[in-house]
């Protein structure tokens, strides 16, 4: 009972910047509330639990599930929202408003900001400039911890354990900002992890070293062949075309990967397929049948785990 306390409190009015906030104890708790929230929605719909409570959801990137997440979260719970997700140019930021300004005027509205920006750093910054938590949606190539938490929760819901796994992830390890929140997130467990990107997306070294101190078994490639086998988690991602300055470059690897049902023959039966989406031709769609599919059941997670999240952080 301690222990729940103790972790429940871990979250009441605190800033959801990075992953490094979290202990197994606090993601076990989430992740308890979490299905919570499934079996919430599965009976009742809906419940009055943040009735009266505010979001301010501020999105100067595109989004779809992220912010579609929230907001149901937040309809679930019966608390309300400020959605300026449609794109910040509707709003003063056209004008020149700094993010400091912007973040302090919104939280006289409101109880809890999520906030999306391209620069990575962005959502400390508006953490400092704030008095009430803000949750990172997104900052830049940083991280993007709510969608590592989701991840980490379908793996659980999917395979019932975290522990001795093999998780292969493919794609843009450089600018994917959600394997870095996944990859740091899983140095709490006892998994080993395979990097599959072309030369020029591999996992930036500075994640890489957090890998190796917390001596998980660890192996690059460019080859999904050298990990589709063994991998009980194949978590692939987009080519991060935004992220790029020189086209050229882009050119060269969007396309280099796809997931195809011929190269699902030759995965395990108890694997699943990750996503964060969106997905851009890496998973041919005729890999959607296959029940060892699973990035539309983490899309729904997403919004379990964030309706666990806001009622965590506003200390219901
Ligand atoms: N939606 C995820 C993100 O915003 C992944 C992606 O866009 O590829 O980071
Ligand atoms: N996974 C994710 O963050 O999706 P959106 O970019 O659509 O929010």
């Amino acid at each position: 009972m301690t222990n729940t306390n103790e972790a429940a409190n871990a979250f009441i009015n605190q800033d959801i910047i990075s992953v490094t906030q979290f202990n197994t104890q606090n993601l076990e708790y989430i992740f308890k509330r979490a299905h919570q929230m499934r079996e919430l929605v599965e009976r009742d719909g809906a419940s009055d639990l943040l009735k009266g409570k505010v979001l301010a959801c501020l999105f100067y990137e595109p989004s779809t599930r992220t912010s579609a997440s929230f907001i149901a979260a937040m309809a679930r719970l019966g608390g309300r929202i400020i959605p300026i997700t449609q794109g910040v140019q509707f709003s003063s930021v056209s004008k020149g408003e700094s993010l400091a300004d912007t973040i302090r005027t919104l939280e006289q509205y409101s109880d809890v900001v999520v906030l999306r920006h391209p620069e990575t750093g962005s959502a400390q910054q508006a953490a400092d400039a704030a008095n009430i938590p803000v949750i990172n949606a997104g900052d830049g190539t940083g991280e993007h911890p709510t969608q590592a938490l989701l991840d980490l929760f379908t793996i659980y819901e999917e395979l019932g354990t975290l522990d001795n796994l093999k998780i292969a992830m493919v794609g843009d390890l450089r600018y994917g900002r959600t394997v870095h929140s996944l990859t740091k997130l899983l140095t709490l467990y006892n998994v080993s992890l395979r990097f599959v990107s072309p030369e020029t997306l591999r996992m930036p070294l500075t994640i890489m070293n957090e890998v190796i101190d917390a001596k998980l078994e660890v192996r690059e490639t460019h080859d999904i062949a050298d990990v589709i086998e063994n991998a009980d988690v194949l978590y692939v991602t987009r080519v991060q075309k935004e992220r790029f300055s020189d086209m050229k470059q882009y050119e060269e690897v969007k396309g280099y990967y796809e997931i195809t049902p011929e190269i699902m023959k030759q995965a395990k039966s108890k694997m699943i397929v990750l996503h964060p989406l969106p997905r851009v031709g890496e998973i041919h769609y005729d890999v959607d049948s296959d029940p060892r599919a699973a990035y539309f059941r983490q899309v729904k997670n997403g919004m379990y785990v964030r309706m666990a999240l806001l009622a965590a952080v506003l200390g219901k």
